[in-house]
């Protein structure tokens, strides 16, 4: 599968450009522009294993929270989450990934028997901080979030965040009972990775 990173990338700053304003956000954008965000995949072997798959994934995450809100927003009208919120968890949930993969080279025979030298992503965590919660410290680096927002980025992995199998599963289901936006993200999360991106 290939993908549009320069359309990605105009499509991604659209989007945060109009509805990411808050202090600190454009030192936010320039150091997501000086990392790799925009051309490197979304997993090593997974979904979107690709160049530009991860802010093809932010894209899709960003659009499925949308449709899940408005959907979610007709049978709850008290439901009040802001075009804000949703562009920020859309965007930025996987912001850890940036500058954690590499690409090495492996021997693998062709139809003739001979080796030949393929690349392959593989990671190389540099600020080994976790998955969701590292997303969650990049950002307020440079940016405040509100507690939805940090619930809702630091908890997106559900039940295949490492801490719920170490026993944080109390914490990530007061999380979700607390917050619609943090359920919502995980959905939009899901249904990305396994629906929008699935290699079938
Ligand atoms: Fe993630
Ligand atoms: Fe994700």
């Amino acid at each position: 599968m290939e993908i549009d990173v320069e359309k990605n990338e105009r499509l991604f700053k659209e989007a945060y450009n109009k509805y990411v304003t808050r202090p600190g956000a454009k030192e936010l954008l320039n150091w997501i522009e000086e990392s790799d965000f925009f051309t490197a995949p979304a997993s090593s072997k997974f979904h979107l294993d690709v160049p530009g798959g991860l802010c093809e994934h932010s894209l899709n995450v960003c659009r499925n929270l949308k449709k899940l809100y408005e959907l979610e927003k007709q049978t709850h009208p008290e439901l009040e989450i802001g075009l804000d919120s949703i562009v920020i968890c859309g965007l930025l949930h996987d912001l850890c990934k940036a500058n954690f993969y590499k690409v090495e080279m492996r021997n693998v025979k062709n139809e003739n028997g001979q080796w030949d030298k393929v690349p392959y992503y593989t990671t190389a965590e540099q600020d080994p901080w976790g998955h969701g919660e590292k997303s969650v410290m990049l950002i307020m680096k440079y940016m405040t979030l509100t507690d939805a927002e940090i619930c809702a980025i630091n908890w997106h992995m559900g039940g295949f965040d490492d801490r719920v199998r170490g026993g944080a599963s109390k914490t990530i289901s007061a999380a979700y009972e607390k917050y619609p936006l943090a359920v919502l993200t995980q959905a939009a999360d899901f249904i990305a990775s396994y629906i929008d991106e699935s290699k079938k």
